[in-house]
């Protein structure tokens, strides 16, 4: 049994915060036994960690991020989407064909996600398998739970990193078939997106799906552009959403949708009916896309959410910088468009960076009894001329914390 003292905080439903002041939480093979106010005499004898006044709050979950464009964080911030892709992206992308190359930047980004206290991940590596198999073993070797992926894009897309749908298929099984054991990190498909892909992509895929039961992570309804040029490559489908129910790959495991910024009606239809995740990016939006998602809408009518850090559409790998600025973005949002949107709280936030988007994973992403302790201590924050509540600083934390400020690291009750 293993005792930590301190402040505890962590979402008790989507809009409620649970906060203990002076109090332990006592964790059993990585597994949250209890929270107490005073120490239970059964627990008389066990070692105390005392974190004194830090805050012991869930560990976050990054629910879109890409790890080969670790090295991209902060450059070309001024080009949209397309030139954005085409000019930068794209050709640092290619250079994963070097695994060298990948191991060095996928070592560097794990290590630095952990530093950000996230330790669930849903990941796009590259059209590269070798790379993207040392990605997946590394997360896998540290405990992550993740869900990583090998891209498949096979048109539109330049000739140094562009697949046959036929090459792109049979890499994809052979990903899949090796790593489908693993323990936390876990495969899922990829398809870049609808204007990287062919239709005969997309339904092989679909009976990959199917065949070995995992889910599709992609971006959806991403821009203006995005979503016209889906529908104008795939008019049959109705929407960008319909292209992947039509290719057989909703149903067969995590749906992840990127974005999904200009939804229509039957995008909203199809991805509730899957129980698929919407990702807002803040940073990201910011940064290459015109246009901000309708979060509270969204959650008010039932869609799973989650954030992403969308590296290197955003620059920040910390998902509680994205907890604030998905508060900001939804004032932004109320402000200037106020039929049917709202301004989100902090508390519907924070649940959407931990507990919520930790479904995904398992029993993640709270401290309740029952869940994994996968969990941070924030500390540093506090006034010395007024009294902060633990949810307070957690807030604080959200708007201008920095990795100094998280004192220890837990993953399934192991400091890391
Ligand atoms: N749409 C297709 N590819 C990408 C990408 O790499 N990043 C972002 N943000 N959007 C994309
Ligand atoms: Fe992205």
């Amino acid at each position: 049994m293993d005792i930590y003292h301190g402040s505890i905080v962590y979402s008790k439903s989507k809009d409620e915060l649970a906060q203990f002041t002076d109090s332990y939480i006592a964790v059993e093979n990585g597994v949250v036994e209890g929270i107490y106010p005073v120490l239970p005499e059964k627990f008389a004898g066990a070692a105390v960690t005392d974190f004194g006044n830090g805050v012991i709050i869930p560990a976050f979950s990054d629910l879109h991020v890409h790890a080969p464009q670790y090295p991209q964080r902060g450059i070309a911030m001024d080009a949209l989407l397309y030139d954005w892709l085409h000019g930068y992206t794209f050709p640092l992308e290619s250079k994963y064909a070097d695994p060298e190359f990948a191991k060095t930047v996928y070592d560097a980004f794990v290590d630095d996600m952990i530093a950000h206290g996230t330790m669930h991940a849903v990941v796009f590596g590259t059209i590269h398998s070798e790379a993207t198999g040392y990605l997946i073993e590394r997360m896998e070797n540290a405990g992550l739970h993740a869900y990583v992926g090998k891209v498949n894009m096979d048109m539109e897309s330049p000739d140094y990193l562009c697949e046959t749908a036929e090459d792109s298929l049979r890499l994809t099984e052979e990903f899949l078939e090796r790593y489908m054991g693993n323990r936390t990190a876990k495969p899922i498909l990829t398809p870049r997106f609808a204007p990287t892909c062919t239709f005969e992509l997309m339904k092989g895929l679909g009976k990959l799906g199917q065949k070995y039961q995992v889910g599709v992570q992609t971006h959806l309804v991403e821009s203006r552009w995005e979503a016209e040029e889906s529908v104008r490559l795939y008019p049959e489908c109705g929407c960008d959403t319909g292209i992947y129910e039509h290719a057989g790959l909703l149903g067969n495991g995590p749906v992840v949708g990127a974005h999904f910024i200009f939804p229509k009606e039957d995008d909203i239809r199809i991805l509730k009916k899957y129980g698929g995740y919407a990702v807002q990016c803040p940073d990201s939006t910011l940064n290459i896309i015109a246009g901000i998602m309708q979060t509270g809408t969204l959650m008010d009518r039932g869609v799973n959410l989650g954030f992403g850090s969308d590296i290197a559409g955003g620059a920040n790998l910390g998902v509680y910088s994205q907890v604030s600025r998905s508060v900001q973005l939804s004032k932004l949002k109320e402000f200037y468009e106020p039929d049917g949107n709202r301004t989100i709280s902090f508390a519907e936030a924070f649940w959407i960076g931990t507990k919520h988007s930790g479904e995904l994973f398992g029993k993640v992403g709270s401290l309740e009894r029952g869940y994994q302790f996968d969990a941070l201590v924030i500390d540093g924050l506090a006034d010395p001329f007024h009294e902060l509540t633990p949810a307070e600083l957690v807030e604080r934390f959200c708007y201008l914390g920095e990795t100094g400020h998280i004192r220890a690291r837990y993953l399934a009750g192991r400091e890391i």
